[in-house]
């Protein structure tokens, strides 16, 4: 197996960030640092990423979270911040795996709703590829009207400094005490994107959930409540 696969199925980060490692010389085989990116592991081979022994983990968790808004999506915060590993743990039924777990994908400290942590690399790395241009569904609140034209214009893209955003769908929900609810979708995941592209129209964001990944709801999940994927949505992403 190809070094960066068998980082990621050990559950250490995604066969991308494990590319990363290897080239920071984090990872060692036999004793050795690790200068071959392709290395292919050989039965026998002991494999360290930081200093850590690993080897891949077959059977994965698959946890879905309803981010609350005050919480980072990572691991560590510099700053001592509520982390999405820390509501993990204390959740009795996953703390002893809560810290294997990493966010696919993230939510920015002020936005919350439907978050999938897991173990498996290989899933994660697939599912935050850009080629598989995976549609995630957020309801923002916004200040002001958001007019047909509006609508339009975030349905065909919009500048966000340097990137024009591709094709997204946009549901105005409700228009009230000049301000709209509306309902949108995309296929990237650009640093605080729908914050952005609302901004571009003139429409700043208050609130904003994420309601869908894929095909995944957060249906009634209140939030900091988990619950673990069920087969047929596990079955959905590993087709997607
Ligand atoms: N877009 C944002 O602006 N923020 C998020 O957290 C996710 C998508």
């Amino acid at each position: 197996m190809r070094i960066n696969k068998y980082i990621a199925t050990s559950g250490v980060c995604s066969r991308r960030k494990a590319d990363d490692l290897i080239q920071a010389g984090q990872v060692k085989v036999n004793g050795e640092v690790l200068k071959e990116a392709g290395y292919q592991v050989v039965d026998g081979d002991i494999v360290s990423v930081s200093g850590n022994v690993i080897q891949p983990i077959k059977k994965y968790t698959y946890i879905l979270l309803n981010k609350p808004k005050g919480v980072i999506t990572s691991a560590k915060d510099d700053k001592g911040r509520r982390t999405v590993l820390d509501i993990l743990s204390e959740n009795p039924d996953i703390t002893d795996k809560a810290r294997r777990l990493f966010p696919v994908g993230r939510l920015d400290f002020d936005t919350s709703g439907i978050l999938l942590l897991t173990d498996d690399g290989d899933l994660t790395f697939k599912l935050t590829h850009p080629k598989h241009e995976f549609p995630k569904t957020y309801h923002a609140l916004v200040q002001g009207v958001i007019s047909r034209e509006k609508e339009l214009k975030l349905v065909r893209g919009v500048d966000i400094g340097g990137f024009v955003t591709s094709k997204a769908r946009v549901k105005t929900m409700r228009i009230k005490s000049n301000t709209s609810l509306v309902e949108i979708t995309i296929h990237e995941g650009k640093n605080r994107q729908v914050r952005k592209m609302f901004e571009a129209v003139g429409n700043p964001v208050i609130e904003l959930k994420r309601v869908s990944f894929g095909q995944i709801q957060l249906g009634h999940l209140k939030e900091g409540a988990v619950r673990k994927l069920t087969t047929r949505e596990l079955e959905y992403l590993r087709n997607v």
